[in-house]
């Protein structure tokens, strides 16, 4: 054989229950989409057991497009195939689509099948599944597990001698749906034998498709393999299910966290999808953090603080209720409370940002401190130099943006404004009030306000009283 294992994951169905614009496997799950996780873990696990001898298709239908251009983009290293399937007749006949559609479906040893709406899955039981037919010479393995409500499961009937059968909940009676093991849509089947026994299935049942349960027979070589852990196999049919799902993933993330010493204060209410965390990094409650931030140790996260994107060195701290993204903060750096920080700022080590700062497109160098109340878009600053309060960088003029340069070790009085493009030269001083419209050498002092004019005695005439 060609290839010891062949990975298919069923993803055509349109997820009406879900009421997404998205077609089901792009459905958003922690920042990723449904499809990943499923395929992900298979490739996990065919790189594991089989190398470089697996394979991966995919059935698409609905959104077909849209799911292949994803995959396209983000699994580049991997050959992926795609069958495709106009009508969802049912999932045994998605799986004809595939081995009718994808030659390579039948050059491998076994299949492992697998539905793009089970994102909890792990490599490990994938793993489990492929070992259990394998020592057991079985022709064909479903994984299963109870639940207190199986309602919309398939059913797992084990008959008293060898093989078993599946009823899907429309088709079965009162007694069969009290039964709490179910199907869990994940198989690992003998290629021979899908072949053997796929084109036989019929349509004779309450929905009308063409069941890929149907391959199991209490007569034939196949087994339940039951799993302790079930909330791993929940399938995604409805938002209900698709929160539920990333909770647990959430959760499991969180914990790996936590043995590796990062801390919460509340875990219940953090919202954290990287596993990029490094340790005595302390986190506090409603702190939204992306899977795509990378943060590394003794950082601490102040309450309400959104992070997208974005890279936080050792030691930092973001204090309440500050936003960033797509930004990078160099190490025993301190932002916020209340910051804002936009893509492309990189804050320098042991800057300090303070409270209603606005930050944009613009490269701080070690030890800059803006501390309150600016707006600092498309500029460079350069070490030790001191932003007083209320500073405005005048990048845009109505059509285009330009930069502003400010040198090391300069003071901008509070209240300024540079009107880009502009540059400040290093050691320079701009008194507070000015606006700042021509460049400034090294060491240079410049003010641009109205003198002030003081009349005694003059202010009664102004004060009003009611
Ligand atoms: C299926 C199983 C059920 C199991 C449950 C686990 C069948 C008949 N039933 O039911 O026993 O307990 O999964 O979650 O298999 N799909 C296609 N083409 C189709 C139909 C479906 O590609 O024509 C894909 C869907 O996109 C989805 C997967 O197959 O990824 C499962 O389909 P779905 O309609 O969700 O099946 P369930 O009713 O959940
Ligand atoms: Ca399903």
């Amino acid at each position: 054989m060609k290839y010891e294992v062949g990975t298919v994951i069923l993803s055509a169905g349109a997820g009406t229950r879900m009421n997404l614009s998205l077609p089901k496997p792009l459905a958003p799950f922690l920042g990723k989409c449904l499809v990943d996780y499923p395929l992900s873990q298979s490739i996990k696990m065919m790189d594991k057991v089989a190398e470089s001898k697996s394979f991966t298709g995919l059935v698409t239908g609905h959104g077909k497009d849209l799911v292949e251009d994803y995959i396209n983009e983000n699994y580049k290293n991997h050959k992926i195939s795609y069958a495709f399937q106009a009508e969802q007749l049912g999932t045994a006949h998605a799986l004809k689509c595939y081995f009718d559609q994808i030659e390579d479906a039948r050059n491998c040893e076994y299949t492992l099948v697998m539905c793009a709406d089970t994102p909890l899955i792990e490599s490990e039981a994938l793993e489990h599944l492929y070992n259990e037919i394998k020592s057991n010479n079985l022709d064909g393995v479903a994984a299963t597990f109870e639940v207190s409500n199986p309602k919309g499961y398939g059913r797992i009937l084990r008959s008293g001698s060898k093989g078993f059968h599946i009823v899907e909940e429309k088709d079965a009676n009162e007694e069969e749906r009290k039964v709490q093991e179910v199907n869990s849509g994940m198989y690992v089947l003998k290629t021979s034998f899908i072949l053997e026994h796929l084109y036989s299935i019929g349509s004779e049942n309450k929905s009308g498709e063409f069941y890929l349960t149907d391959l199991f027979k209490d007569d034939f070589n196949v087994a339940p393999i039951l799993f302790e852990n079930g909330s791993s196999f929940i399938g995604v049919n409805n938002l209900e299910q698709l929160e539920k799902s990333e909770i647990i993933m959430r959760k499991r993330i969180i914990s790996s966290l936590r043995e590796k010493g990062v801390r919460f204060v509340d875990s219940r209410h953090t919202y954290v999808n990287t596993a990029n965390i490094g340790e005595r990094t302390f986190i506090h409650p409603n702190v939204s953090i992306d899977y795509l931030s990378v943060i590394g140790k003794n950082v601490t996260i102040e309450p309400g603080s959104v992070i997208i994107n974005s890279t936080i060195e050792d030691g930092v701290t973001v204090k309440a209720y500050s936003h960033l993204e797509e930004v990078t903060l160099r190490s025993n750096s301190v932002v916020g409370p209340y910051a804002r920080l936009r893509p492309g700022a990189d804050i320098g080590e042991e800057s300090k940002i303070g409270n209603f700062v606005e930050i944009k497109k613009s490269k701080l160098e070690r030890g800059v401190k803006v501390s309150h109340l600016s707006y600092v878009g498309d500029a460079e600053i350069g070490e030790e130099t001191n932003i007083g309060c209320g500073f405005i960088t005048c990048n845009y003029d109505g059509a285009n943006k330009h930069k502003t340069i400010i040198g090391k070790k300069s003071f901008i009085g509070s209240d300024s404004q540079t009107v880009a493009p502009v540059s400040i030269g290093n050691e320079c001083f701009v008194a507070s009030g000015s606006t700042v419209t021509h460049d400034m050498e090294d060491g240079s002092f410049a003010i641009s306000r109205t003198k002030q004019v003081t009349k005694d005695g003059m202010a009664k005439r102004f004060l009003k009283s009611k």
